[in-house]
């Protein structure tokens, strides 16, 4: 029988996972229609999932329709302070689902802000997160996405990162406003679970006589581990689920092993089928 292993990082990180069961769990609780702020994750197999459960994503104007019978969940990239205080106006019921490290990252945004620094974002300034993050400062802060500054910074400076971004990215942008700045605070707030997961693929492709990516085909994240595992495995398939997968052509290749990572939008349920197809080899 063949071999399965799947990756020790794989699929959704800890901030999306705790967002979506928090969301599932809220929702079974009311047991009513519940509303998300933008989808809580871009995987059409979950978007789907998710309205089958009674949970729709909504935008930022949708508020306007929602009463104090709705309940909203803000999601993991977090919000601005002004939509927080909107939702609170309206008497509109608020689940915070919040990733714990952007919500580190909006408090000494604020508290540093509200102490005269002048703010420094490294990050994607139309990214949900960076805009949230730029809400807790007044909007005022500098956004580089790859590190390079170019206007003058005046008086004491704090620099945050978006979660995602990369080291290479967060060294530019230290040496930018060290060059710019007397007197600076950073804080690197990227958050390492891209970097494990990619890391725990490339071994795992390493050992495997074939891969399995799933992941949405548009998904970038996805298509980086994708490239990773094909550099060790030339078996390499990129699947959205089970309905992708060829267990014929699996099978023509008698493996011993068979290896199994997702991106960051998978959630466990799409990863237990493919684990369960692959066992019946
Ligand atoms: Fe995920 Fe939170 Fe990190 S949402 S990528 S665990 S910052």
């Amino acid at each position: 029988m063949v071999q399965v292993k799947l990756a020790d990082s794989a699929g959704f990180c800890f901030g999306v996972k705790r967002a979506v069961d928090e969301t599932l769990k809220i929702q079974k609780d009311l047991n009513k229609k519940i509303y998300t702020l933008g989808p809580l994750i871009h995987n059409n197999d979950v978007v789907n999932f998710l309205e089958q459960n009674n949970i729709f994503a909504i935008s930022l104007e949708d508020l306007d329709q929602l009463t104090e019978e709705d309940t909203v969940v803000i999601r993991s990239h977090g919000v601005s302070k002004e939509v927080i205080d909107k939702i609170k106006d309206r008497g509109i019921k608020l689940v915070n689902a919040t990733c714990p490290y952007v919500t580190n990252i909006q408090k000494k945004v604020n508290k540093y802000s509200d102490e005269g620094y002048k703010i420094v974002i490294l990050g994607d300034k139309n990214h949900p997160e960076v805009i949230g993050i730029n809400g807790w400062c007044g909007n005022n802060a500098i956004i580089t996405s790859k590190g390079n500054i170019e206007e003058e910074i005046p008086g004491k400076v704090c620099v945050v990162s978006q979660t995602t971004e990369k080291q290479e990215n967060w060294k530019r942008t230290i040496n930018n406003v060290a060059e710019l700045s007397k007197e600076f605070l950073a804080f690197n707030t990227i958050c390492s679970a891209t970097e494990v997961r990619q890391l725990s693929a490339d071994n795992l492709s390493k050992e495997v006589d074939v891969m399995l990516v799933i992941g949405g085909k548009n998904s970038s994240n996805t298509t980086k581990l994708f490239q990773i595992c094909s550099a060790n495995c030339k078996n390499t398939y990129h699947i959205e689920n089970i309905k992708d997968i060829d267990i014929e052509e699996i099978k023509k290749m008698s493996p011993k092993t068979v290896g199994v990572t997702a991106g960051a939008s998978t959630p466990d349920w799409i990863i237990t089928e493919v684990l369960d197809l692959l066992k019946t080899i």
